[in-house]
């Protein structure tokens, strides 16, 4: 698979929703990442499925719904009726992770994983085959903005590892902190989806941003 971007829309302007998926999808952004926080997993609020469906109405790329809650079991259906097509859910909540990805799955959308920055990379050992794709959170969830983790670099080689000697072929996908300055790193790293926000976003220019975050993934070294 060649490497992607997915702009994340935790960092757009929420008045005008529509207007910056266009932008970025003009750019190349091939998946849009959808944040949802409930106060308790991640010290923030921020959208429910009704935003996702209104996502979904002027969206032409899929939607990769990243639910980053205590209790992501329940609200995975009402996701996929807003219109998802990849729901990830984070292993340091969900103690029976096995049942909640055949489930996702089951509802006929792709399943992930995401790993916070101190999560090992072996608790992936026993469902590396069950997985769509992992998400390595570069930064610690909650927030956009922050700075990248340096050691998430070897991280995503390591799941990449992991997820090559199970045979699986899934994506490895990275969140924090991607940047013009690393984004390139990431790629020669293993990761194949780059999920970016703020360097999308902040410059006031997400058509040119993303354009130049594609081209840089596109040319890297793999
Ligand atoms: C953080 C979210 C990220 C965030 C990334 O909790 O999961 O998707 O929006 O934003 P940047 O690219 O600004 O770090
Ligand atoms: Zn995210």
């Amino acid at each position: 698979m060649p490497a992607i971007i997915a702009a994340s829309l935790l960092s757009a302007d929420f008045a005008a929703l529509g207007r910056d998926i266009a932008a970025v999808e003009r750019g190349g952004a091939g998946l849009l990442h959808v944040d949802v926080m409930d106060g308790h997993f991640v010290p923030n609020l921020s959208m429910g499925p009704p935003v996702v469906s209104a996502i979904r109405r002027v969206a032409h790329v899929p939607l990769d719904v990243h639910l980053m809650l205590d209790n992501p079991d329940p609200f995975v259906r009402p996701f996929v009726d807003a219109g998802a097509s990849r729901i990830t859910v984070h292993v340091e909540v969900l103690p029976h992770l096995h049942r909640t990805l055949q489930f996702i799955r089951s509802c006929g959308v792709k399943a992930g994983v995401a790993l916070n920055p101190s999560t090992p990379v072996g608790w992936l050992e026993e469902i590396a085959g069950d997985v769509d794709q992992v998400l390595v959170m570069s930064v610690n969830p909650g927030f956009g903005g922050q700075t990248f983790i340096a050691r998430s670099e070897s991280k995503i080689r390591a799941v990449r590892a992991l997820l090559d000697a199970a045979g699986n072929d899934a994506p490895v996908s990275v969140d924090g902190g991607v940047d013009h300055s690393n984004a390139a790193r990431i790629v020669a790293a293993g990761a194949t989806i780059l999920v970016a926000g703020n360097a999308i976003f902040a410059g006031g220019a997400p058509e040119r941003a993303t354009r130049e975050l594609c081209d840089l993934v596109k040319g890297a070294p793999r």
